[in-house]
Parts: structure tokens; sequence; C-alpha cells
């Protein structure tokens, strides 16, 4: 039997599921979180499915031996190709979990779009599993994708503002494949961080597209999910813990660009012995 005062947790590939992290906190700031960035293998984004889901698989123990009520699948390119192996593990104990996937097409249903776009890394737009979540709905919602792969690394090394950014958003965004586009999606962990710029990248076209973060959307769904699982936490939270595969010093620097305050990480051996690969 689970009860609200187990830790909800929450993985990625590497850091940039801080922001999801975050998102959460905010949304139900008494619930105390375990996160895990595996930056031993990152980035997920240009990894094969197999690949990435032998690895989620493996923090799914980890997180599921920490005893978590929930798991949070931060990345968009884990929840894109691991979800459904991710989901039979944990479901097994009990224990649902939350992609950033689906809450996301839910939220565009309801708000009834004739047209959206979507940008993520490789994985997330190669599964192609946007557009066939979409389609399942029925709604003559047409779909454009577009792999955007500089952007995470562009983001993780500081390049939020300024031309080197704003040069390659530009090129991205102006993409012949996202014109007439309604609303766009931010399918990358990353890419809240740049919300404001592609936001003024189309208001300076004179064009109304509605960009959705989707680490809002999901800490939202995170928030009703347990509600109706009647496992929000209420009072004061266990210190959060926030483990990585590969510890360096400049991966703890850069989650202040993430989660808006530095955290400490620890190393963690999960990917060591037979784990190791
Ligand atoms: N976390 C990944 C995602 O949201 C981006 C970084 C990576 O490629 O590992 O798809």
């Amino acid at each position: 039997m689970l009860s609200a005062k187990q830790p909800i947790g929450i993985f990625d590939s590497g850091i940039g599921g801080l922001t999801v992290a975050n998102a959460v906190l905010k949304v139900l700031p008494d619930e105390s979180i375990i996160y895990f960035g595996d930056t031993a293998h990152l980035p997920y984004g240009d990894k094969s499915p197999d690949t990435i889901a032998r690895y989620a698989q493996v923090i799914t123990d980890f997180l599921l031996s920490q005893q978590c009520k929930l798991i949070i699948i931060a990345c968009n390119s884990a929840s894109s190709v691991a979800y459904d192996k991710v989901r039979e593990q944990a479901i097994a104990k009990g224990v649902e979990v939350v992609n950033v996937i689906d809450p996301v097409v839910a939220c565009i249903a309801d708000r009834g779009y004739r047209s959206v776009g979507v940008i993520g890394t490789r994985a997330t737009i190669g599964s192609g599993v946007f557009p066939q979540k979409i389609a399942a709905l029925d709604r003559q919602m047409e779909v454009a994708s577009l792999a955007t792969p500089l952007l995470a690394p562009m983001i993780e090394s500081g390049f939020v503002k300024g031309d080197i950014s704003r040069l390659v958003i530009e090129n991205y965004l102006d993409d012949p494949k996202l014109e007439g586009i309604e609303a766009l999606i931010l399918a990358c962990t990353h890419y809240p961080l740049i919300k404001a710029e592609i936001e003024n990248h189309y208001a300076i076209k004179g064009l109304s597209v509605d960009i959705l973060a989707t680490n809002e959307i999901v800490a939202e769904y995170v928030k009703s999910l347990l509600k109706s699982l009647s496992l929000i936490h209420e009072g004061t939270p266990q210190p959060h813990q926030f483990y990585v595969s590969d510890y360096t010093e400049s991966f703890e620097q850069t989650t202040r660009l993430f989660y808006k305050q530095a955290v400490h990480l620890e190393q963690s051996a999960i990917f060591s012995g037979e784990n190791a690969y």
C-alpha cells in the first residue's frame, strides 16, 4: 500500500529534467523527490530506442527500490521510446508512471488546435510518438515535427540569450515544415529555458503561436493524478535527493540553470557491476 509520505521519483538523461522537477515542486511544494540524472550516458537524444530503454529500466529499478510512490520520466527521448517498458515494470510494484508526452497530447486536444508543431531531439522526433498519439485523438489535427538537435547542447552550454542562440532558434523555427502552426510543443527538457526567446521569435514576425512548455503541463497533471490517488503529501517534506551516474563539478554548477538554484549531486553506483554498459 502506497503512502503520501513516499517520495516522487524523477529521472532524465541528465540534469535537464530538473526543469520538470522544479515545475512539479512549484505546484506540489510539500512533496519530496528523488531525482536521477543519467549523466554517464547522456545525450539520450542520439541513442537507439533499445539502449535508452535499457538505461531507463535500470533507473526505474533504483527508484522503485527507494520506495517512490510515483515515477516521472522527465526526459522526452526516454518517454518516447521506453514508457511502455518502464510502466510495465513499475505497475508490477503498484506504482504509476507519468511520461512527458501524454499530458501534453491531452492538453492540445482540449485546446482544439488544427495544426501544431513539435520540436525535440532526434530520438523523440524519430520515434513519431507525437504524430501517432495525436492521430489517435481523431481530431483532424495536423502535426509538423522537426528534430532540433543543436538546441539541448546549446542551452546546456549557457547559450540561452544573445546572437548565437537567436540565430540557431531562427534557423530551426523558420523551417518551412513549421509554417502555419498554431502551437509549438517544446518536447525537450531543456527548451523551457528558451521559451521567451521562441515567443519573441514569433512576436517579431507578427505570428501568433502558442508555445507549450511541457514541464508546466506535466506538473499540473502530476498534481491531479496524485490527488485522484489520494497520495498528495501535506506538511514538511523529507530532504530531496539528487543522484547522477557520473558526477562532475560542471554538472553540479549547471543545476542552477535548470533548477533555479544550485543543488548537490550525489554519485550513484547503479550502473557499475552487472549494469555496467
Ligand atoms: N533530456 C533529453 C530530452 O528531453 C534531452 C537531452 C538528451 O538528449 O539527453 O529529450
